[in-house]
């Protein structure tokens, strides 16, 4: 199994997914519509969505409302992106303009706090406490998340622990949610959602962990994002802790001067080329991918409960697809 056949499994329910999502774009200044067609269309790979639908798959659900959840999940991560590309001042997002560089940060705030509110609204006409408690949880958390993030700027000295803080708070809360909700509106005991839920974590941390690697290591025109933006914008993430805790000190000290002056370093292509060669000495790369992977171990295990099935094997997929994806 893999996860174009996941998706070609799917394409039915993520087209329905996807015209839930631009009615939740609509209203009355122009704008919003607009703004939210030119993200919508720029594509993204909808695995919120698909992790809602599997998880309730999985617990055997009959609920209609998945489609209309799973386009809720999206909304929120789509305001979470919009947002994201103004704090990091990033240029662009799915290989198109970001909203930000095209329409100016001010509208494209409005437009994240108009998508998180009414993708929240539409949460709360479901009528399911159990629902709305997850979904403000992870909003919470991710705002949360972010401000600390903020708080460590080109901090070397920040903890592992606090870096997974911010990884699981600004990521895998989402990812968590859309499966614990599959296991809610499959009235699933809280065990098997907090089953769910832990998968949906640890996947998301291990999804984070990979695109920190990406960041530094993919393909720019396949990533359809700039690379190097985390050490432009002072975020040090595993790459960088694993080589500050595994390079000799001459190292290490080199790493911490580049990371607290790069805003004032000349030539910040060669400086860029010095800490991939790093990494590539002090295998730091293959660190961060060999913890992600222990992630996804961890995920798996967390469903063990379930049996066997095709529906399972897909949504194994789809957390191995965090390690492979190229995008
Ligand atoms: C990007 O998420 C933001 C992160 C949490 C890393 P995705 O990589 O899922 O973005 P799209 O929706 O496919 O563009
Ligand atoms: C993920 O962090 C941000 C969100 C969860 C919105 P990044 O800042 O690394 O995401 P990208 O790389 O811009 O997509
Ligand atoms: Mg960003
Ligand atoms: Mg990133």
């Amino acid at each position: 199994m893999n996860f174009n056949e996941v998706i070609a499994h799917y394409h039915e329910e993520l087209l329905a997914v996807e015209k839930e999502l631009l009615n939740i774009f609509q209203g009355t200044p122009t704008l919003l519509p607009t703004i939210g067609y030119h993200i919508i269309n720029s594509g993204g790979k909808r695995l919120r969505p698909l992790f809602l639908l599997l998880s309730a798959d999985l617990c055997g659900s009959k609920s209609d409302n998945k489609i209309h959840l799973a386009a809720i999940i999206e909304a929120i991560h789509t305001a979470s992106l919009l947002h994201d590309d103004v704090i990091d001042r990033a240029d662009t997002r799915r290989g198109k303009p970001s909203a930000n560089s095209k329409w100016g940060n001010q509208i494209v705030i409005l437009v994240g706090d108009y998508l998180y509110s009414n993708a929240l609204r539409l949460a709360v006409l479901q009528k399911n406490q159990k629902i709305m408690e997850t979904l403000s949880f992870a909003t919470t958390k991710m705002t949360e998340a972010e401000i600390l993030q903020l708080e460590k700027t080109a901090d070397p000295d920040i903890s592992i622990e606090d870096y997974y803080k911010i990884i699981s708070g600004k990521t895998a809360v989402l990812i968590s949610s859309a499966c614990k909700i599959g296991a809610i509106i499959a009235n699933q005991s809280p065990q098997v959602e907090d089953r769910l839920m832990d998968f949906g974590k640890n996947t998301g941390i291990a999804f984070q962990l990979v695109d920190d690697v990406l960041d530094y290591s993919a393909n720019p025109k396949t990533l359809g994002k700039k690379l190097g933006k985390d050490l432009e914008e002072g975020k040090i993430t595993m790459p960088l802790i694993s080589l500050l805790k595994n390079s000799p000190s001459e190292v290490s000290s080199e790493v911490r001067d580049i990371v607290k002056n790069y805003a004032n370093i000349k030539d910040k292509k060669a400086t860029m080329e010095r800490i991939r060669t790093f990494f590539s000495e002090y295998k730091s790369i293959d660190e961060s991918m060999a913890v992600a992977l222990d992630f996804i171990n961890q995920a798996k295990e967390c469903i063990n409960i379930f049996e066997p099935s095709i529906t399972k094997q897909r949504l194994i997929a789809l957390a191995e697809y965090s390690l492979k994806r190229q995008k």
